[in-house]
């Protein structure tokens, strides 16, 4: 891979060893990708925060970098952490992982990270335009970024995206390309409906397709007349965790669909494999369900302002965590969403969401509307799991 000379003095050590230290990850990436440069990010989103999944050794590395000089040259966001950073002990948090996270947030903010622990980024001020290269992690917002937006980037690592954001660049391979953004795929839909809970079933179902084609899997997607930011959100979550799909095109929907000419090989998804894998998501009966959780990802402030009209003037029977991020959290502040919310038992669960939080044996069933939160509450914590649609998720925490 080629160096400028600016970049070689970088790996060279002579802007510091966090510099140095994030110039051998991006070096060593490159290399791995046969990358001919590096070239310059705008936008970085950095995975790997919460305490529950770092660990000692995760926050050591992170400590070394930010003492080692580290600090972001890009507009930097965080993923969600193990806990709202606010309102901890409401949610059951324990004092001693509250203080080892607040320990990682420091880390981040030492590094002029902002620290806003979403992941909806593009929700809350780090949103790229069309083609603009960034480094982002987090799949579900890798998925949003690349196929949404039109932005370019990878599925970066904690590291990878910690080392763009100290030095500003990339290694050019994969998604930054336009050889690798060409559909490999069409898919054709056929009878989706139009709740979140649909688009998930729908990335379920593609996903696992994808998972059993080796090689380059950029899939063209027709026969979708709308879907909402909400819609494409919940099917870039799921897509991306049952297919580890970065990208896809969706006609009349995303921006470079229409650039795209349609691969030869096709696939048609039916609405009852749609209707399958919605029921493949189902395994807790009512009676189970003792924790209800909205926003994988994290809510929009419409889906908040859709709760406060539902929550008005009652009362949630069970644990139920409203997932966000803190500046959506402000507009519901104001608005009074929260008020109403609060009002009716039900937590904000800023910063953080029902997969990152440690809440393992805690609960034994979860009602939610998320594909991706379906298949982590089993695989992380040994939840069982009802995906139902928004309004119903609800309605569940309001019953006995
Ligand atoms: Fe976001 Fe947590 Fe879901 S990070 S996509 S709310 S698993």
């Amino acid at each position: 891979m080629r160096l400028t000379k600016e970049e070689q003095t970088m790996l060279d050590g002579a802007q510091g060893r966090a510099v140095q230290k994030a110039m051998e990850i991006l070096t060593t990436l490159g290399r791995i990708y046969a990358a001919a440069r590096l070239i310059p990010v705008t936008s970085v989103q950095i995975s790997g925060v919460s305490y529950a999944n770092l660990g000692e050794a995760g926050l050591t590395f992170l400590d070394e970098m930010a003492s080692g000089g580290g600090r972001a040259r890009v507009l930097t966001t965080l993923n969600p952490a193990g806990m709202d950073i606010e309102n901890w002990q409401n949610l059951g948090i324990s004092a001693e992982f509250a203080e080892n996270q607040l320990r990682v947030l420091d880390a981040f903010a030492r590094m002029n990270v902002i620290t806003t622990a979403t992941c909806t980024p593009y929700l809350i001020g780090n949103a790229p335009h069309f083609g603009e290269h960034i480094a982002w992690a987090e799949s579900s917002a890798v998925c949003y970024a690349n196929s949404v937006l039109g932005a370019r980037t990878n599925r970066e690592g904690g590291p990878s995206a910690l080392a763009a954001s100290l030095t500003g660049l990339t290694p050019e391979y994969g998604a930054h390309l336009d050889a690798y953004r060409q559909p490999t795929l069409t898919v054709n839909v056929k009878g989706l409906q139009g709740e979140n809970t649909d688009f998930g079933a729908l990335g379920k179902v593609l996903g696992e397709k994808l998972e059993l084609i080796s090689g380059q899997r950029v899939p063209l997607i027709c026969g979708i007349e709308n879907a909402s930011v909400e819609n494409l959100k919940s099917f870039c979550a799921s897509v991306a965790t049952y297919g580890g799909v970065a990208l896809f095109h969706m006609q009349g929907i995303t921006p470079e669909a229409s650039q795209m000419l349609p691969p030869g090989d096709s696939i048609t998804i039916t609405a009852v494999e749609i209707q399958n894998a919605r029921d493949s998501m189902i395994d807790a009966t009512s009676d189970e369900i003792d924790f209800v959780s909205l926003g994988c990802p994290h809510l929009s402030i419409k889906e908040i302002a859709r709760i406060a009209e539902l929550l008005t003037g009652k009362q949630v029977k069970k644990e139920f965590w409203i997932t966000t991020a803190r500046p959506m959290k402000a507009i519901a502040d104001r608005m009074g969403y929260t008020a109403v919310i609060e009002a009716a038992g039900a937590k904000f669960a800023a910063d953080t969401c029902c997969v990152v939080a440690p809440i393992q044996g805690r609960f034994q069933a979860l009602a939610t509307d998320s594909a991706k939160a379906c298949y982590y509450a089993y695989a992380k914590n040994k939840f069982k799991t009802a995906l139902m649609p928004f309004d119903e998720v609800v309605q569940t925490a309001l019953q006995d």
